[in-house]
């Protein structure tokens, strides 16, 4: 589905491509589940992102309809669509980096790992193609349950030969985007002057703000200290009660997406500096993933940092994360292995 007919696919890939070449940094980005909840605003929002030149918009149902009107937009990336399965390898050929809010959200009542059963298969088929047609891609993954899926895709991309651990990342960023939100709303400051780091996963408990190293120094009480964890911990949950069986976080998340696939092109194109937090392979605890905050660079997520001094009760946080996320990596792992 070329975004113009009349034009032909050849010359507006030419020219693109033109472009991308040109001195103009241009990356080639697909989204798989393109015509969803998520998936709809953030093609928009990779449409005006000018580090992108080229769009792949894939899904199984609508990617024509979501395609046709992305397009019409007057910024320079060029947008193409996929529909169904026969077209996937089209999707994703030759792409930098992909990104993956395909799957079922939760309804009220569910967890994240109640979308198991179903999201497990929808990752596994997804990144069989991303193994074959784009292995060297950055993946950011965000279809739930994250701590489950990113270990499918790990399994998934090793038994295809071709698992880069540098190159998974499991998207955390609405965490962070939550945290930063609500921490400036107790504090009185504008959100975009506040960092908070995010560790562990993207569930419940596993999801560990450190609100002990916030920029700018602060602190807070501890009743603060449990309203803040708690509510960050229930931002999603928050969100999927207020849809009453609609859906859960789209627009946010959508947003949250588009600043981590921001900071990957920055990375991929040599930037200095770019740091944010996700899920990746890791060996800042025992645990083979665990969300932290790395340096992205010119291969995906060249530096995981350490945690840095925790205090007490983020340590008591931390051992019951790590617990809940053994289970979800094993759960994933087994998936694939079994
Ligand atoms: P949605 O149901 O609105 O959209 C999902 C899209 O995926 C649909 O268009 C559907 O057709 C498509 N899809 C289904 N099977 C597919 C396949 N095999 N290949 C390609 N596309 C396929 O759901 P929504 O709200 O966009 O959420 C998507 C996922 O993102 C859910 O798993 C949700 O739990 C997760 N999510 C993750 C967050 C995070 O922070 N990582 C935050 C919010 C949601």
């Amino acid at each position: 589905y070329p975004s113009n007919p009349q034009m032909g696919e050849g010359s507006m890939l030419e020219r693109a491509n033109c472009r991308a070449k040109g001195g103009a940094p241009g990356f080639k980005v697909a989204i798989l589940g393109a015509a969803g909840g998520i998936g709809q605003p953030l093609a928009m929002l990779m449409k005006m992102n000018p580090l992108v030149s080229v769009l792949h918009l894939y899904d199984v149902v609508n990617a024509p309809g979501v395609t046709a009107d992305i397009s019409h937009m007057d910024t320079g990336a060029v947008v193409r669509g996929f529909l169904g399965q026969s077209q996937l390898e089209g999707a994703l050929t030759g792409m930098d980096l992909v990104i993956i809010p395909a799957g079922i959200p939760r309804k009220p009542g569910m967890t994240r790992d109640d979308l198991f059963k179903i999201n497990a298969g929808i990752v596994r088929t997804l990144c069989e193609g991303i193994a074959k047609c784009c292995p060297n891609a950055i993946v950011n993954l965000i279809s739930n349950p994250v701590n489950s899926t990113v270990p499918i895709a790990a399994e998934v991309f090793k038994k295809a030969g071709t698992y880069d651990p540098k190159k998974l990342l499991g998207v955390t960023s609405l965490d962070v985007v939550r945290a930063n939100t609500f921490v400036a709303e107790v504090l009185g400051l504008d959100p975009r002057e506040v960092e908070v780091p995010v560790v562990g996963g993207h569930a419940g408990v596993t999801i560990l703000p450190l609100l002990s190293q916030v920029k700018p120094p602060c602190s807070f009480t501890q009743e603060e200290t449990e309203y803040l964890t708690k509510r960050i911990q229930d931002g999603g949950t928050e969100v999927v009660e207020a849809k009453k069986g609609a859906g859960s976080a789209t627009l946010s998340m959508a947003y949250a997406a588009v600043k981590f696939a921001d900071a990957c092109l920055k990375g991929l194109r040599g930037d200095a500096g770019v740091v944010a937090c996700v899920f990746v392979a890791s060996q800042v605890t025992e645990l083979p993933f665990f969300a932290s905050k790395v340096r992205l660079g010119r291969t995906g997520a060249e530096e995981v940092y350490q945690l840095g001094p925790l205090n007490e009760y983020e340590r008591i946080g931390l051992e019951k994360a790590k617990k809940e996320l053994a289970e979800s990596i094993q759960k994933g792992i087994s998936f694939i292995r079994n």
